[in-house]
């Protein structure tokens, strides 16, 4: 079977979270099941500078404001095509947003024209590439079903959620340009509250829906989490999924990991305490006896970064120390740096994006703090789950799915895996966060919970077992 995947990011080719490792992990392990798959993404400047253009398979004179052409190459162990259009994403700045962090105004344009590329595809565009089956992933390519759909193109989709919160919804003033049949501007097809809905469009068209957990595939079909989208998706229960993500295990290995300063296993945890000190030295964080909590996230209301502002005094006056790596809401930025300054060799934080540093706190501290409002997945609890940092989560989303609290009975049967709490408030956070100083001074407790996390099967075998069964389903069905 042959899978075209259309995405906005790729790790490790262009990265602003946890999509991209997605769309680098699941296509591996959907080789593994027999399913080849190629990923359509823009040519954003610094992927071509990474891996080259590849060559061109076809031109378009004008495609959505100037020339473009798909470009074709492979990679880094992907099969990919490039939408290279350079009035479009030839451009400094991020995949959605300029230099200064404001979004493109004309992000419904090249979104547009992304999810136009892979319609055009999925229809045969490419002579020797025709996919069975196209899979979207978020809003910006959520206009793909939506194509397929309106040229009547028989190839059956799946649109995977990442995130509710990103909507693409604008002006119906864009309509027009979209390129879509006059029929599409109404309830059933991208008209949304008057405007245009990209992700609301391809929920509503795309043959099948996915999102990354069956607990956020609850979630997001009630009114505190489906963002004004629960009664859509509700109608689609039938054709709702929800599969957990998994991570890629060799890029996170740490008995193999290029950045960390000593690799370790389950069964030789020793080294680990060179990372941790690696970890005191990077963050500026005095040794002592207390646990090294991190946080390794988008600095933004849905982390929960305002209450962990919140709690920093607390988890200091515990005897714990703070290990921060973050971008985001420029208030949370400047609220991390004043903690850091008002608890000098207690709390460090660095602003900025940095893979090494990532790799580092996940070797090296020694739990990871995720107070997220809504979680479609997470992917740090699972990266800390394999390197024996003990995951502190809030009960939600896919955090509920992967870590198993330590209440009595999961200690008692030697099962769990980190730490959960709910909701997501200032008290319940302390009070969580003093659990885990005193399981910490527990060795016995702390390392039976390392161990068993460590012990968790997070890779991608099992939910790409889960892809396929579902994208085998959907072929066969046409
Ligand atoms: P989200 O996609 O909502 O941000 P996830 O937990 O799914 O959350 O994925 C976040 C990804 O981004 C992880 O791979 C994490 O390691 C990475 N990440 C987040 N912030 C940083 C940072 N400041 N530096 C390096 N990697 C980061
Ligand atoms: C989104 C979600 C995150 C999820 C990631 C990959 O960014 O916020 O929870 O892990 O997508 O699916």
């Amino acid at each position: 079977m042959r899978v075209l995947s259309v995405v906005s990011e790729l790790h490790p080719l262009i990265k602003t979270g946890g999509l991209a490792d997605v769309a680098g992990g699941l296509p591996p392990a959907l080789a593994r099941q027999g399913i080849e798959v190629h990923s359509l993404l823009p040519a954003y400047p610094p992927v071509v500078a990474r891996i080259g253009a590849g060559e061109a398979v076809h031109r378009w004179p004008e495609f959505y404001g100037g020339p473009a052409a798909l470009r074709r190459l492979a990679a880094e162990g992907h099969q990919l095509f490039l939408l290279d259009a350079p009035h479009l994403f030839d451009r400094p700045g991020r995949p959605y947003s300029d230099e200064a962090g404001h979004d493109f105004p004309d992000n419904w344009r090249r979104f547009a024209a992304l999810s136009r590329a892979g319609a055009d595809i999925a229809r045969g565009l490419v002579t020797d590439f025709r996919p069975d089956l196209v899979h979207a992933h978020d809003w910006q390519a959520a206009l793909t079903p939506a194509f397929i759909h309106y040229d009547n193109t028989p190839v059956p989709t799946v649109l995977t959620i990442h995130n509710l919160a990103f909507q693409g919804q604008f002006d119906a003033a864009i309509f027009p340009s979209l390129g879509l049949p006059e029929a599409a501007f109404s309830i059933h097809g991208v008209e949304y509250y008057g405007g245009v809905g990209f992700l609301k469009a391809g929920l509503k068209l795309a043959t099948a829906i996915t999102t990354v957990s069956p607990t956020y595939a609850d979630e997001i079909r009630t009114p505190e989490g489906g963002m004004g989208l629960e009664g859509l998706l509700s109608d689609r229960v039938d054709v709702l999924h929800g599969i957990v993500n998994g991570i890629d295990t060799e890029a996170w290995n740490p008995a193999t990991d290029p950045y960390l300063a000593a690799r370790f296993s389950v069964d030789d945890l020793a080294p680990r305490a060179v990372n941790r000190r690696a970890v005191e030295e990077r963050f500026g964080l005095v040794p002592d006896a207390g646990p090294i909590f991190t946080v390794l996230s988008r600095l933004t209301w849905q982390k929960g970064m305002d209450v962990l502002v919140a709690t920093v005094d607390h988890l200091v006056s515990l005897g714990g120390r703070l290990a921060v790596l973050g971008s985001g809401d420029p208030l949370f930025e400047h609220e991390l740096r004043l903690a850091a300054a008002a608890h000098p060799g207690r709390v460090g934080t660095i602003i900025g994006y940095d893979e090494e540093i990532a790799h580092l706190l996940q070797g090296g501290a020694d739990a990871i703090l995720i107070p997220s409002r809504f979680e479609p997945c997470g992917l740090t609890q699972l990266y800390g789950l394999r390197y024996g940092t003990v995951p502190v989560v809030a009960r939600t989303g896919g955090l509920a799915d992967t870590v198993i609290d330590a209440n009595v009975a999961a200690m008692t049967a030697g099962v769990a895996t980190g730490l959960m709490f709910a909701p997501v408030d200032v008290s319940h956070l302390r009070k969580v966060i003093r659990r885990a100083v005193n399981l910490y001074h527990q060795p016995g407790c702390w390392t039976s919970i390392r161990r068993q996390g460590m012990k968790a099967d997070v890779s991608w075998d099992r939910s790409a077992a889960e892809y396929a069964a579902l994208f085998r389903e959907l072929v066969s069905a046409r």
